[in-house]
């Protein structure tokens, strides 16, 4: 059976293109392989968090993903900073991993904006700690949303240069899994933008916490052009806006670009927007429900992280302690 890994950032509530471009992958790939989710604590302070509220998001993060559906008895959920074998082995990768390549990345651009200079340093090398998530388990498939497909392209290049220097095929070879019509869901104020837990702009994104009447204001409200909907997918060229509307519904509705336009195609957005939202609505209230119970009893929630965190350290520990001697470290 193949490892999975994947981690979400508790950076904020999680939103409907994490559930749909991540977290409900998440859940499917949970039938047939073996899974570690983890709640990225350590990647979420390479941008400012408020240490009064970090530890409180990592623990409704961790709720929204079992309301989602994660299992975390049959597979792994923790928190990373809560296994010290991830920031170890990043430490190795940050010496593995080339300048040029992190100057390559393009999250790393649009995270520091034009203050690049006052950017943190674990920004930039933010893509080595997250192949070393991934590494620390030696697992081989990586599901997650399109903006992270260029991370993973760098931990495997990572991998084969650590692999090259030591002269052994050490870590595997990392396969991304971008799934479904939703591995990029936009932001609702501007198609061009990706729909953020962090962005300023609440209109901007659904979150799962969200109530019906939010969300049936958010699709509302959510910008579009003047035309209809178009009959085929070629007419959404150029429509960012209705192409991630279609995108969403697509997803909700288990179908494609193309099932959702033969049943839609001439409508105007107004009728379609209403369906939508209902679409939304169905699939997000009973997590955010669910999410409020659990969280109801915060020492549970917080006990299957640390008992995951356990679970999580003992596959990673013999992984990274054969790295540190492959690297040539004295024994501890
Ligand atoms: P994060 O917290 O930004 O997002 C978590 C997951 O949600 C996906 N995602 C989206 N998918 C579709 N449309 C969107 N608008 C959207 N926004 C987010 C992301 O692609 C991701 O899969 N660096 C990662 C976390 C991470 C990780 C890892 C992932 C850390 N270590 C190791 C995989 C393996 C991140 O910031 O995700």
């Amino acid at each position: 059976m193949q490892r999975i890994f994947s981690g979400i950032q508790p950076s904020g509530i999680p939103t409907l293109g994490n559930y749909l471009g991540a977290i409900r992958n998440w859940v499917a790939l949970q039938a047939d392989h073996e899974c570690i989710y983890c709640v990225v604590d350590l990647h979420a302070i390479t941008q400012w968090q408020d240490p009064k509220l970090l530890a409180g998001q990592t623990r409704e993060l961790a709720a929204s993903l079992i309301a989602c559906g994660i299992d975390p008895w049959q597979h792994i959920l923790f928190h990373q900073s809560a296994v010290p074998e991830h920031a170890e082995l990043a430490w190795i990768f940050n010496c593995v991993a080339r300048l040029g390549w992190l100057n390559r990345m393009t999250q790393f651009k649009d995270k520091a904006g034009k203050d690049r200079e006052n950017a943190s340093a674990g920004l930039y090398v933010y893509p080595n700690l997250m192949a070393a998530d991934i590494l620390a388990y030696h697992a081989t498939r990586v599901p997650v949303g399109d903006d992270q497909r260029q991370h993973i392209e760098l931990a495997n290049d990572i991998a084969q240069k650590f692999n090259h220097d030591y002269g052994v095929p050490f870590f595997p070879a990392i396969e991304p899994l971008i799934m479904g019509p939703a591995a990029r869901v936009m932001n609702l104020r501007d198609g061009t933008k990706k729909m953020s837990k962090s962005d300023a702009s609440d209109q901007s994104r659904i979150n799962l916490n969200d109530s019906a009447d939010a969300i049936a204001q958010k699709i509302r409200r959510a910008r579009t052009d003047p035309a209809p909907l178009p009959a085929e997918n070629a007419g959404l060229e150029g429509r960012p806006e209705a192409r991630n509307l279609v995108g969403i519904y697509a997803a909700l509705a288990n179908t494609d670009e193309v099932g959702v336009l033969a049943v839609h195609g001439g409508k105007g957005f107004s009728a379609f927007k209403e369906e939508l939202a209902e679409l939304i609505i169905a699939a997000v209230r009973p997590i955010a429900d669910e999410t409020g119970r659990l969280l109801a009893d915060p020492g549970h929630v917080e006990g299957v992280l640390r008992e995951g965190a356990g679970r999580a350290g003992a596959i990673a520990r013999p992984i990274v302690s054969e790295a540190k001697r492959l690297v040539g470290f004295l024994a501890a």
